[in-house]
């Protein structure tokens, strides 16, 4: 069977030619075209401030320390998520506790961050999981009765909306990913954005040794303080570079993806061993997730027809070693996060997958559950 590809990045040759031409005139980091990418991208999010890093990962974990999360303090987290949402906690030195996330949705609920609130708690990450977004009214509402700061991961969820807003303006800041399989790629990447000027300035810093002056702001050569410390976060310009016509064109890409999504449910949504969420007009459909079981048998048989899918996570936190044993983890609090992670299955979604290839995944894993 000819191969289907679980992702194929969307970027143009004139966009490898710009590449190019930024790598032949020497000025490879923070330069117009990093800045140029941030703002083209707060203004597709409408929100005030933007900052590109070097990864999601990166973004969340500024934005922890920006949020003065430390030792002694518990943030909670999904549990079923990319180990970065927890990782990026546990840089700081506060501890990521994990809530169980709904069995459909893969998305925290309020519910359960109630559940594991202590007097520790000082914050929360949620993830809009595949690109669905969380029931955010109520967790904001949960958040601010307990003066807890609210931060999103974003990773999937270029697209996504909430009542009409883009994700990542709701929480204290919003963590993008721009790895090669996401909607939009920089190769690695990530960009956080804020509608907070102090976090926006703190996160500008943070990412940057935390010298206190851009290069334009230097009255001489050399002329900065460091008043705090700083890590090593930029995105390079020719990075930037790659971003900048990929959010331009977004409005596309997130429309091909919607009649994707709804070609994948009018052919699965009423097989039998077969579950998926109903279709949303605010998901990012980063992927499109199926759940059923004998899944890893499924996974190597489509692997074995050429087909590309993947898994959005198989193991969910709780079950890693590292923090099932730094925590001492009793994986029944976990059941439903455990369930999504051993019954998913990422379907590819993206701009160059054709309805008929849609038509063709549909019908061999029909057949297989
Ligand atoms: C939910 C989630 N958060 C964070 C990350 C980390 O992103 P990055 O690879 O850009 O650091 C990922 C990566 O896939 C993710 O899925």
């Amino acid at each position: 069977m000819k191969e289907i590809k679980f992702s194929k990045i969307n970027i143009s040759k004139e966009d490898i030619n710009l590449v190019g031409k930024i790598i032949k005139s020497g000025w490879l980091t923070h330069g117009k075209f990093t800045k140029r990418f941030e703002d083209k991208f707060k203004k597709y999010t409408k929100s005030k401030y933007a900052v590109s890093v070097s990864s999601c990962t990166a973004g969340l974990h500024l934005s922890c320390l920006a949020s003065g999360f430390k030792k002694g303090e518990e943030i909670i987290v999904p549990a079923q998520t990319h180990t970065a949402t927890a990782h990026a906690v546990e840089y700081t030195g506060a501890k990521a506790v994990f809530a169980d996330v709904n069995k459909m949705t893969g998305n925290i609920s309020l519910k359960s961050i109630k559940k594991n609130y202590t007097k520790k708690t000082k914050g929360v990450i949620i993830v809009h999981m595949a690109g669905y977004p969380c029931d955010l009214q109520e967790i904001i509402k949960f958040c601010k009765t307990k003066k807890l700061v609210l931060l999103e991961d974003c990773a999937h969820a270029v697209g996504t909306k909430y009542k009409k807003k883009h994700v990542g303006n709701y929480g204290l800041t919003g963590s993008f990913s721009f790895y090669p399989t996401k909607q939009i790629t920089t190769g690695e990447g990530g960009m956080v954005v804020t509608n907070d000027k102090k976090i926006f300035n703190k996160i500008k810093k943070l990412k940057a040794f935390g010298i206190d002056k851009d290069i334009k702001d230097r009255k001489k050569q050399g002329d900065y303080d460091v008043k705090f410390l700083g890590y090593n976060y930029r995105m390079t310009d020719f990075q930037a570079a790659l971003g900048i016509n990929q959010i331009l064109n977004y409005k596309k890409n997130l429309e091909m993806r919607h009649a994707l999504a709804k070609r994948y449910l009018s052919n699965l949504s009423k097989i039998k061993n077969i579950k998926c969420m109903p279709y949303s007009k605010d998901c990012s459909y980063f992927i499109f997730q199926v759940f059923c079981k004998n899944r890893d048998k499924i996974l190597k048989q489509l692997k074995n027809l050429n087909i590309g899918v993947s898994v959005h996570y198989s193991n969910a936190l709780p079950r890693m070693s590292y923090y099932k044993n730094k925590y001492n983890l009793n994986l029944i609090n976990y059941k439903n996060s455990i369930e999504y992670g051993t019954e998913n299955i990422s379907l590819p979604v993206y701009p160059k997958l054709k309805i008929r290839e849609v038509d063709k995944i549909c019908k061999t894993i029909t057949k297989l559950v």
